[in-house]
């Protein structure tokens, strides 16, 4: 059955192949002679928030970079370099930040059960639950709290984004540079742009911006 699985990959693979090539011959040649997309994705890994598929881009048009629950934190070098690469060599004009309810990673901060080293990873969204524990703590409902986390998160991340000294060197150079906050409902696939979207650092507390 798993091996079954496995093979149809392959198959499906070729099949996809021949559907591009039969709407475009010259698809792959294309696609071949580099990239220049306008946009970086940073998402969760969850497996029902396929990037390029909810949001009907094509091959090309989005650099991906995905973790547990699309956290933006300052020492992760995977990270860092993703955004590096997008916003001095590729010049994307923009960097969404894809948070979806019902996140597993967000859902395990709300909570205090030991699972292991991920537990590590976890601190990260448990410190964007200090920050907001009067407005979170308020909220009775478990359900609208664990949603309203999941959106918190996504902010904070697009302030961590903002605070990046990459991002901040790109507005310093006159840079077209937007970034922006987004969740994404897996019951119902759509997506809820939260508004926060920055095109300087203005909005950072001021031992944040970087003076060039
Ligand atoms: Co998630």
């Amino acid at each position: 059955m798993e091996n079954k699985f496995y093979k149809q990959l392959l198959d499906n693979n070729k099949e996809w192949v021949q559907s591009k090539l039969d709407l475009d011959p010259d698809f792959f040649n294309k696609l071949a002679n580099g990239q220049q997309p306008p946009v970086l994705w940073i998402g969760c890994a969850d497996s029902r928030v396929p990037a390029n598929e909810i949001i009907g881009a094509q091959p090309g048009e989005v650099f991906v970079h995905r973790n547990i629950a699309n956290m933006v934190i300052h020492s992760d070098m995977n990270m860092l370099s993703v955004l590096d690469y997008a916003v001095n060599a590729l010049k994307v004009r923009h960097v969404i930040v894809c948070g979806h309810y019902g996140c597993g990673g967000v859902a395990a901060a709300m909570g205090n059960q030991h699972i292991g080293l991920i537990d590590n990873w976890i601190r990260h969204i448990k410190d964007v639950y200090r920050f907001h524990a009067e407005e979170l703590d308020a909220i009775t409902d478990e359900k609208q709290r664990f949603d309203r986390y999941v959106e918190l998160n996504v902010v904070e991340q697009v302030f961590d984004l903002a605070k990046t000294s990459i991002v901040q060197n790109a507005w310093n150079n006159k840079q077209t540079l937007h970034i922006h906050g987004w969740v994404y409902g897996i019951g119902d696939g759509i997506i809820k742009d939260l508004g926060v979207n920055f095109t300087n650092n203005d909005e950072l507390d001021n031992v944040y911006q970087l003076k060039f």
